[in-house]
């Protein structure tokens, strides 16, 4: 009895490696174990055997049952995990790229803000950066912008409470932070820290109590310029906003200057451009941006001596911008990131 089994098992074990499929492991599980199978055939001679050998053979086809029920798992094992790798296919390289994935694209608002850079760097600028979270002080105050100026008003201006402060942006006790309301606070920040010649643009993102709707965002981008050195006049600032407004949108572009009111220029212009070349723009003048000629008073807010220095500034909503460019004509589509917008900007 005992050899049957052993021999039983051998065979078992030789077989096993040649099964491969389900209906070829049910079958091999039948010749052994099955109502007419090896084993069972074996168990039904144990009644023949003399009575005292009984237990002993009793054992030993219990030890083979084991044995044999350990071959079956194995065997249905290795089935199942080549009918999973037959699922799966080929073997998966994860660091190859998702096929069908679509490449991301910048923002158009970003793609205006990075052309206008470029044009400017060209002209000898350099860009900077200023806090969104300001203080009055170069916000308004050294931008002569007087308390009862319109802009300082709570109804036009995010202001924070006493409580909050900012770590990177130090302010005096009598003042106040704010979301800034324009990028001209950068003006104040750059002059503080260098000396003329001055040449920077500065694209950021700025804050206003207004009521959303189709041209008005509380949160919204605008780039501003500043060029200061000795000798600067008007026909330097229509020079370079020419040559800017001609690079951005085209040859045939012109510029022209509105007399206006800021605090921190004079003179002062409201700029517009046409562009009779655009289809989207047509020969209408489309207003665009604010500047003027550095007012003494400024200078003198930051230590530059009027005497010796003038300059320019301008200021520039990049929205606009981007509005014209691209004939959007809601502002909201660029806030809501919905793709069927953006996906019209990627190349
Ligand atoms: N800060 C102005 C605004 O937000 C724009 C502006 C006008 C900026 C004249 C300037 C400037 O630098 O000289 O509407």
């Amino acid at each position: 009895m005992e050899s049957d089994l052993k021999t039983l098992l051998e065979d078992a074990r030789t077989a096993a490696a040649e099964v491969s499929a389900r209906p070829a492991f049910e079958a091999f599980k039948a010749r052994l174990v099955g109502p007419n199978g090896r084993l069972t055939e074996l168990m039904k001679t144990l009644g023949n055997l003399p009575k005292e050998e009984r237990p002993a053979a009793g054992r030993a086809i219990n030890e083979a049952k084991t044995a044999l029920q350990a071959v079956f798992d194995e065997t249905l094992g290795r089935i199942e995990a080549e009918e999973t790798a037959a699922r799966l296919g080929p073997p998966i390289d994860p660091s190859l790229p998702v096929p069908g994935l679509a490449r991301g694209a910048l923002h158009p608002l970003t793609l205006v803000r990075e052309e206008i850079c470029r044009i400017f760097r060209r002209i000898g600028f350099s860009v900077v950066e200023g806090p969104e979270a300001e203080t009055e002080f170069f916000c308004f105050d050294a931008l002569n912008t007087p308390a009862d100026h319109p802009a300082r008003d709570l109804q036009d201006t995010f202001y924070f409470p006493e409580s909050v402060h900012f770590g990177n942006v130090s302010r005096r006790d009598d003042e106040r932070y704010l979301l800034r309301t324009h990028t001209s606070s950068v003006q104040i920040r750059t002059m503080l820290q260098q000396q003329p010649p001055v040449r920077i643009i500065a694209p950021g993102r700025c804050f206003r109590r207004d009521t959303v709707d189709a041209t008005h965002s509380a949160n919204f981008h605008q780039v501003e310029g500043l060029y200061v050195d000795r000798g600067v006049t008007v026909r330097d600032l229509k020079a370079v906003l020419d040559y800017f407004f001609e690079s951005l949108l085209g040859k045939g572009t012109k510029t022209r200057f509105r007399p206006h009111f800021f605090p921190y220029t004079e003179p002062s212009f409201e700029v517009d451009f046409s562009a009779a070349h655009l289809s989207k723009v047509g020969s209408k003048w489309i207003e665009i941006a604010g500047c003027g000629m550095v007012d003494p008073t400024v200078f003198e807010a930051v230590g530059y001596d009027p005497e010796v220095y003038s300059g320019f500034a301008f200021g520039m909503g990049i929205e606009r911008i981007a509005m014209t460019l691209y004939g959007v004509d809601d502002i909201r589509f660029f806030y809501q990131n919905d793709r069927r917008f953006l996906e019209q900007f990627s190349s």
